[in-house]
């Protein structure tokens, strides 16, 4: 098991190894299981199986188990809409005998870290542990608190997560090609700029492609457009130069069309990076697909972040299929983050032929941008948490 010390000294992030026995031992688990919901089934339980190592692991030693999870974003107070019954139903046939309290956001503690309410979680337990690695990247009582006063342990699937993205960012075969994809340039900024220190070229797509299109002054049409972006885009692509490579064709939308309703009207044509007035670019277009899908053929790591276009939209879809397909395809050391994506080679049953499908979106950005989280830094302060040996010298930034 690799050590997931984020910062190469100091005390390292304590694993289940470090924890005291816990046979017979009452044991907290944060997991992440904000799992879709719909019709008060869950239809998507990646996360509740990703945290099942952990959670066996626990059980066979003896231990007492109790998960507790957050689930959608309710406003600090009980709302039968964010209620975990589902969650618990199917956590109940995955992993019997593991109970799982109420959705941590009904209490406004939760998010604003209340020192009664970490007290509250605590009590009566002997150990905690963090597998909820979606939710590290939020210093919420559940993630910061317990380890201040528990015995505490990343679970197997945090552990896993760190050692990847971390993997990412300090020894990537190359070439490392990332492609991100996502509506908003302002979103995504430090997360372009941590990967053009780590990548050898970014491919740009998604609706925030066009920010970056007009400040190479491509006229955008309709396109969603940062305009006090304009300047930032310009300044990291003369900086960047061809490391950040932008769609060269665009699949776009007529004036009067509408998303998702093709019986609304409005064409559907290829254009080139010039967009006509009223038209919308809504997918990259085939030629760029056959770009970004050759860079990809040709990297040793892919990350892949951001749908490049509508894939819900069957018209808009081509875009992010081919990137999927490449991402599925190459020979390349595959990591796709975020739940846009992960969705995505789902719905094109590709989700099998990638390395690692990080269950983070928020998380594995902010891990791959700053190389450290607060659910990371909370456990190293844990009264059981090991000195590192020594510091390993890795500089991540
Ligand atoms: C997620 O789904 O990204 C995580 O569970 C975190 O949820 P949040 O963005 O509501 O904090
Ligand atoms: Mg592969």
């Amino acid at each position: 098991m690799t050590t997931t010390n984020a910062t190469g000294s100091g005390p390292s992030v304590p694993t289940l190894e470090d924890l005291p026995s816990v046979d017979g031992k009452r044991v907290l688990l944060r997991a992440d299981f904000n799992v879709p919901i719909h019709d008060g089934e869950v239809t998507d339980d990646l996360r509740i199986r990703a945290a099942l190592p952990t959670i066996e692991w626990l059980l066979g030693r003896g231990a007492q188990l109790v998960a507790c999870t957050h689930l959608g974003r309710p406003k600090g107070m009980p709302d039968p809409r964010y209620s975990v019954e589902p969650v618990r139903r199917r956590l109940a046939r995955l992993a019997p005998g593991v109970d799982l309290l109420d959705n941590l956001r009904f209490d406004p503690g939760e998010e604003s870290d209340d020192p009664a309410f970490v007290a509250k979680l605590v009590d009566g337990f002997d150990a905690y542990v963090n597998d909820a690695f979606g939710a590290s990247h939020r210093a919420h009582a559940s993630i910061v608190g317990p380890p201040r006063s528990l015995p505490s342990a990343a679970g197997r699937l945090l552990a896993k997560e760190v050692d990847v993205l971390l993997g990412l960012r300090t020894r990537p075969r190359r070439p490392f090609v990332a492609v991100l994809g996502g509506a908003k340039v302002t979103d995504k900024l430090t997360v372009i700029e941590a990967l053009l220190g780590v990548a050898d070229t970014v491919l740009i797509g998604g609706a925030m492609c066009f920010t970056f299109l007009a400040a190479r002054g491509n006229p955008i049409g309709a396109s969603l457009f940062e305009e006090d972006m304009v300047g930032t885009c310009r300044s990291l692509l003369d900086q960047h130069g061809d490391r950040l490579v932008l769609p060269t064709d665009i699949t776009a939308l007529g004036p009067g069309g509408e998303l998702m309703k093709p019986d609304a009207g409005g064409d559907v044509r290829q254009v080139g990076t010039r967009l006509p007035d009223g038209w919308t670019g809504v997918d990259v277009g085939p030629g760029t697909a056959a770009d970004f899908g050759d860079r990809i053929a040709e990297a040793r790591t892919v990350f892949w972040n951001g749908p490049m276009g509508v894939f819900e939209d069957p018209r808009f879809e081509a875009g992010t299929r081919a990137v999927a397909r490449a991402v599925a395809d190459t020979a390349a050391f595959t990591v796709v983050g975020g739940g846009d994506s992960a969705a995505a080679l789902a719905q094109f049953g590709l989700d099998d032929d990638v390395d690692h499908v990080s269950t983070g979106g928020g998380a594995s950005l902010e891990l791959l941008e700053r190389g450290d989280l607060p659910g990371l830094e909370a456990l190293r302060t844990a009264p059981n948490a090991p000195e590192a040996p020594v510091a390993t010298g890795r500089d991540h930034g």
